[in-house]
């Protein structure tokens, strides 16, 4: 299976953001165009939260629009930028969400189970698992019969060292989060989003991925006490080739074009 992933789309009503230096909006579309263009097409896309600005029902009708473009099924979990009721109610397809109180669920495939599990927490912008959702997801991972499972959230479940994106990360239950996943053999991977940068890490024995943006990225600055601030490197959607028995192996591939390929 290959699984696709674009992340933090951040779409809004106005189309310059950001003091008009990003356009979510055709930052989108060049990376639905871009995920159509891929050879092979992935099995499927993820969007890993931050689908919207405001959380607002206009904003959702504008993402609906510009992934109806894409030729393979989309599922999606709302970010801190979201509003988890508001994303069931108007994109009920990529948000096959049932439960009360969380918007997290399940797709069985026959290769590959994909459990979005939502992190997002009302009006705050760091990301919590409350014990009624790490109890929903051992649940989740109970069923399947081994089939490997694949995991997409928006908070990463681990500190970055990008303080300032860490203070709003998932600040409650990523302990027990990552003891559920180290007694769980069958997941075989974890995509986040949230950061806006590429970056790479274990939780529970199990490789973790963090997506680009597709719009703005966050800068890259470790030091102590740095500011939070964007930058304009080019977005990036991520591919996951996800093989039974096999973890998780993630590529970064630029939406934009860049001169090449040419044959060595
Ligand atoms: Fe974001
Ligand atoms: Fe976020």
């Amino acid at each position: 299976m290959l699984v696709a992933q674009v992340s933090d789309l951040h779409i809004s009503r106005e189309s310059g953001f950001l003091d008009g230096r990003v356009a979510p909006r055709q930052c989108l579309e060049r990376a639905v165009a871009h995920l159509n263009r891929l050879v092979p097409r992935p099995d499927v896309v993820l969007v890993s939260g931050d689908l919207t600005e405001h959380g607002g029902a206009d904003e959702y009708a504008l993402v609906r629009e510009s992934l109806s473009a894409l030729q393979m099924p989309v599922f999606a979990v709302p970010g801190n930028h979201d509003s988890a009721a508001m994303m069931r109610d108007c994109l009920p397809v990529q948000v096959p969400a049932r439960e009360p109180g969380h918007a997290s669920f399940v797709i069985e495939g026959p290769q590959l189970r994909l459990i979005g599990l939502d992190t997002s927490v009302d009006g705050k912008a760091y990301g919590e698992l409350c014990a009624n959702r790490l109890a929903w997801l051992e649940n989740a991972l109970t069923g399947g019969g081994g089939t490997p499972v694949l995991i997409f959230m928006h908070h990463p479940p681990f500190d970055t060292g990008i303080e300032a994106m860490d203070r709003c990360g998932l600040l409650h239950g990523r302990d027990r989060f990552g003891e559920i996943v180290r007694r769980n053999a069958s997941v075989s991977g974890i995509v986040c989003g949230h950061v806006h940068r590429p970056i790479q890490t274990t939780v529970g024995g199990v490789p973790v991925h963090v997506a680009s943006s597709a719009a703005h990225q966050v800068a890259l600055d470790l030091r102590e006490g740095a500011a939070l601030a964007y930058c304009l490197e080019p977005g990036r959607v991520s591919l996951h080739r996800c093989v039974p028995g096999m973890p998780m192996v993630s590529h970064s591939s630029y939406i934009d074009s860049f001169p090449g390929p040419f044959p060595f």
